[in-house]
């Protein structure tokens, strides 16, 4: 790092803190001095940016953070994309990509929020799963020291180069790479687990890793929606809420560069259209009504669907080809469905309930994952909860 580069960096390092610190994410004066003293452009030398080119095709333009003027780009406060999976991406020109991303350096409002959630003191030994850029982890170093920070990422490739990095910052924490669901590899136990992939399911090994009273922090990804569950580890089980601050990461792989893809039947022919309660924008404008359909629907996906004539609609989908659809125009609200018919009933009962308990906000769900593995959603006031394990 070059001492001009450092010293032009220190400035916007400091203006990043201070506007985290404004906006509420970072709460502590350990935090602030972490962001402040920690460097996020040495972890992304270079990273891609998404934009649409002239053929209306959404590709990543790669950026080299330290040609003229790009510096600044890297201190803003937004997520920045620095690995795609070789499988989706394909060479557009020179410098630009299609494909899917499979690492990155998260938006700093979003980390320095997880961070304070994680509620970790001075001492205490803290596993990261997703060690990506090593942004991140030079941060828990900052905070803890580096002999009390394990990072695991799945792809060996970006393990070797965060630990060059965080090197020349004199850190040296515990990086591995691996499956980070199956844990930390040396087996050591952890004051806090924190991922920054998300997991469809608490793993039997983070619990195993984590002490008793202590905590684990992920995103837990349920299908149609997901969020960040900050969890207590208490007799082989763990229970909390849905976390305040709310963001969502991309998914843990199995394997190091690619996401495996999920089967599905062909879809059911179409059975009925009809009028409905419960439109595409109520959907798509309430996170947790989302996160109930999730708890409400387990097994269902959410995605966009692009019918003949140009209209896109909101689809609910089960791997069986059931599925319903509802339009994005808000005049609209009808649902066509095929195969079985209680799929959307149970959007429509999801909704009235969560309009009789007066629209309650994602912390007032919770989670518990039992000792034996099972997983459920709750929500105190009325003691209901949903299974999500079946
Ligand atoms: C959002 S990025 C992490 C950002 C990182 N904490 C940072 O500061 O740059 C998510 C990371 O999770 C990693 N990952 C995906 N699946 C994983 C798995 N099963 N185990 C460990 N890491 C995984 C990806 O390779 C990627 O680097």
């Amino acid at each position: 790092m070059t001492a001009p580069v450092l010293e032009e960096a220190r400035a916007h390092m400091v203006a990043l803190a201070e506007e985290l610190t404004q906006s509420g994410a970072i709460r502590s004066p350990q935090w602030a001095e972490a962001f402040t003293t920690t460097p996020r452009h040495l972890f992304v030398p270079r990273w891609y940016k998404q934009e649409t080119d002239a053929r209306g095709i959404a590709v990543w333009r790669m950026q080299q953070t330290l040609h003229e003027g790009q510096l600044p780009l890297v201190y803003r406060d937004e997520t920045l994309v620095t690995a795609l999976d070789p499988k989706t991406a394909e060479r557009v020109d020179a410098t630009a990509w299609t494909g899917v991303a499979t690492s990155s350096s998260t938006q700093p409002s979003l980390m320095a929020g997880m961070l304070e959630d994680l509620c970790v003191g001075d001492g205490q030994r803290v596993l990261e799963v997703g060690t990506g850029t090593g942004y991140n982890a030079a941060l828990l170093c900052a905070r803890l020291g580096g002999h009390l920070v394990h990072s695991v990422d799945i792809d060996p490739a970006l393990v070797l180069s965060a630990r060059g990095r965080l090197a020349k910052l004199g850190h040296a924490p515990h990086l591995a790479s691996g499956d980070g669901q199956d844990g930390c590899p040396t087996g050591e136990r952890f004051d806090r687990i924190i991922s920054t992939c998300s997991v469809p399911r608490i793993p039997d090994a983070w619990i195993e890793q984590t002490k008793p009273g202590g905590s684990i922090l992920t995103d837990l990804a349920l299908g149609i929606e997901g969020g960040l569950v900050n969890l207590a580890v208490h007799d082989g089980g763990a229970r909390g809420h849905f976390s305040r601050t709310s963001g969502r990461f991309m998914p843990a792989r199995r394997w190091a560069k690619t996401y495996t893809q999920r089967d599905r039947a062909p879809y059911a022919p179409e059975t009925e259209a009809r009028p409905t309660t419960v439109t595409a924008a109520d959907i798509r404008s309430h996170y947790p009504f989302r996160l109930l359909l999730a708890f409400t629907l387990p097994e269902a996906e959410l995605v966009y669907h692009l019918d003949d004539y140009g209209s896109m609609a909101i689809q609910l989908q089960l791997s069986d080809g059931t599925w319903a659809r509802t339009p994005l125009a808000p005049d609209d609200p009808t649902v066509t469905y095929g195969g079985a018919a209680e799929l959307w009933e149970l959007v429509e009962e999801a909704w009235a309930w969560w309009n009789s308990q007066n629209r309650p906000g994602h912390t007032r769900y919770g989670i518990t994952r039992t000792p034996d593995g099972r997983l459920y959603a709750w929500y105190a006031p009325d003691g209901r909860r949903w299974e999500l394990s079946a």
